[in-house]
This record gives structure tokens, C-alpha cells and sequence, in this order.
């Protein structure tokens, strides 16, 4: 436990997963990978946020638009009373929309495996929202954890997802952490989702390949990375941006391809790349309502509520732990 201005974090100490391990395992596959959670540096983090500004991302400003518009709702849904137990920490905008429109709400958990950024934004809204409590959880959420106990009794605890993160995950990783956002929660309790919708493929490509350039700066940032951080010797010019819908799987998939036939040095080892070679840095699953709540159904969620925009890019849809 650690005192902080006020803001007490609960700290489960989570072991966090080694960069160049990871890194390694990867690509000493024989179709060699990266995991997408590296792309989020500081770096990574800014340029993840000018992509949110970018005409052709629209999965952000659609997400806002409908919390904007259906808050109030979601909060009737929701009922009064509740501890919301926030999924990693990225909009701090919609996290604020959300808890504005709750009824009289006990309890805010942010769950994140970065303390430092925990803190910070804790403490942000701590500021904003005085009369709730704010009780942070440093923890790997995708292992089960005890929610910590509050002040005031909780109604229900209400898990909230947004920014369709759970479309990086593949479809047997979304389920486990379905369940263990089932068992954190407990029965009685309550999932808010952001899922990005199957649109049509042109809409859906052009969001991951913006004219600006943006997204392609960061998908190679994950090498920029391996080269600050792990010493790795990528050229970055020698390596292309390619996002494309795999419509069998229902995903935008991202992967950094070789122009050339080359090898890189990592920890140690070489890697040699033929050219055209790719390294698949990014799934990015694309949901049908239905199926996504006949999904969630299965491992004990009942969809109760959908919301989405008008041109259906996106749904938040309530889900109810039976
Ligand atoms: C924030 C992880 C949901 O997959 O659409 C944006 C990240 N990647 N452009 C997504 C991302 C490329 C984004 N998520």
C-alpha cells in the first residue's frame, strides 16, 4: 500500500512481461510477430493520439459521440450506487462522460499495470469528481483480482471497457478475460463495452492506412522502441507499414514488411528477413453485435442495452454478470 496526495493505491505487484523476451519469442517464429501492447510509449502514446484526430479514425470520436449522446442511459442501466471498475486506463474524456451521468456512483477502480500513469490520472479525477472514491489497482488485468473494499457498500460492480481494446485481443484471449471480468465483479454485476463494428472493408482499411502517415509511424515505433530499449539495430526505412482486413477472421490486421532482404541483431541473435517478409504487430477484431453478445453469452454475460451512432461505426453495449 502507498500514500499518495490523499489517493491510496492498492498494489498488486504485478510482474511485468520482459520487453526483450517477448520481443524474442516473437520473432524467432516462423511468422515472426510482435505484441501490440509495446507500440504504447510515450512516443507510441502521443502518436496513438493524433491517429484518435485523424478524418479516417473514426472508432474514437464515434465512441465519444455516443457516450455523449446516451450517458444518461447508460447510467439508468447501470443503476444507482455502483463501483465501476475502469479496464486500463486510456480516455481519461470518456471515463469523465460516463461518471458525470452515473447515479450517485460509490466507487471509481482503475486497473492498469502502469503505476505511475495510474496515479496521475487517479488523481485527476479524484479532483474532478470529489465525492467518489478513488481506489486504483495496479494489476495485470488479464489475471483475476480482489477488487478492494470501499468506503461506502457498493451496489454492483460495473466493468467498464472502452476504445474497442478488446478487439486487439484474439477472439479465446476476449473470452478469458470476459470470465475474469465476471469473477472480479461477481454476479449481479455489470460489463460496459466499446466494440468497433464490421463496416464496409474501404472504411475499415482506411483507418489503419491515413494519408498522413500517422498510423504508419506507429506501427514502426514498436522497432524505434527495440532499438532505444533493447539495443536491436532495426532501419526503419527498410521496413513498410501494411494494414488490410482479413475478412475470414473479421480483423484489420497490422504487420511491418521487409523491403529487402536483410538481418537484424536483437539480445544477441540475428534475424534474417527476406524481402516482403512480415512481422505481424497488430489485430484489431471487428464486431456484429449479435454475435459479439451471443460471445459474451457464453461465458455468462447477458447483453441488456446497445448504443450506437447513427451510421452503426460502433456500439457500447451494457451486459449484465448473471
Ligand atoms: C486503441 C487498440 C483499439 O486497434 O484500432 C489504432 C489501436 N492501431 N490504429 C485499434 C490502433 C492502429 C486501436 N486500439
Amino acid at each position: 500500500m502507498n500514500q499518495d496526495e490523499g489517493i491510496q493505491l492498492i498494489d498488486y505487484e504485478p510482474t511485468a512481461a520482459s520487453f526483450l523476451e517477448e520481443a524474442l519469442a516473437g520473432l524467432r517464429k516462423p511468422r515472426k510477430t510482435l505484441p501490440c501492447k509495446y507500440f504504447y510509449d510515450e512516443r507510441g502514446s502521443e502518436l496513438f493520439a493524433r491517429i484518435c484526430e485523424l478524418e479516417e479514425y473514426y472508432p474514437t470520436r464515434t465512441e465519444i459521440a455516443i457516450m455523449q449522446e446516451y450517458a444518461a442511459e447508460m447510467a439508468e442501466a447501470i443503476g444507482p450506487g455502483c463501483a465501476i471498475v475502469e479496464y486500463g486506463i486510456g480516455s481519461a474524456l470518456k471515463t469523465r462522460i460516463l461518471l458525470e451521468r452515473l447515479i450517485e456512483p460509490v466507487a471509481c477502480i482503475p486497473v492498469d499495470i502502469s503505476r505511475e500513469f495510474l496515479i496521475r490520472s487517479a488523481k485527476d479525477l479524484a479532483a474532478i469528481f470529489p465525492k467518489i472514491e478513488f481506489l486504483p489497482v495496479c494489476a495485470n488485468f488479464s489475471e483475476p483480482f480482489d477488487l478492494p473494499p470501499t468506503k461506502r457498500k457498493s451496489a454492483r460492480a460495473v466493468a467498464y471497457f472502452p476504445g474497442s481494446t478488446i478487439g486487439n485481443l484474439m477472439p479465446e484471449e476476449a473470452a478469458a478475460l470476459l470470465k475474469n471480468m465476471a469473477k472480479t465483479c461477481g454476479s449481479g454485476g455489470g460489463l460496459l463495452v466499446g466494440i468497433d463494428l464490421i463496416k464496409e472493408v474501404e472504411k475499415l482499411e482506411a483507418a489503419y492506412n491515413d494519408g498522413l502517415g500517422v498510423t504508419a509511424e506507429f506501427n514502426k515505433n514498436i522497432l524505434r522502441r527495440m532499438n532505444r530499449e533493447l539495443d536491436a539495430d532495426f532501419d526503419l526505412e527498410k521496413f513498410g507499414h501494411l494494414a488490410f482486413y482479413n475478412s475470414g477472421e473479421r480483423r484489420i490486421e497490422s504487420h511491418l514488411v521487409s523491403r529487402v532482404d536483410q538481418s537484424v541483431r536483437l539480445g544477441g541473435e540475428t534475424f534474417a528477413f527476406r524481402e516482403g517478409e512480415a512481422i505481424h504487430t497488430e489485430n484489431s477484431h471487428k464486431y456484429d453485435v449479435d454475435d459479439f453478445s451471443a460471445f459474451a453469452a457464453e461465458v455468462g454475460f447477458r447483453a441488456e442495452r446497445v448504443w450506437t451512432d447513427p451510421g452503426r461505426l460502433f456500439a457500447v453495449v451494457y451486459l449484465q454478470i448473471d
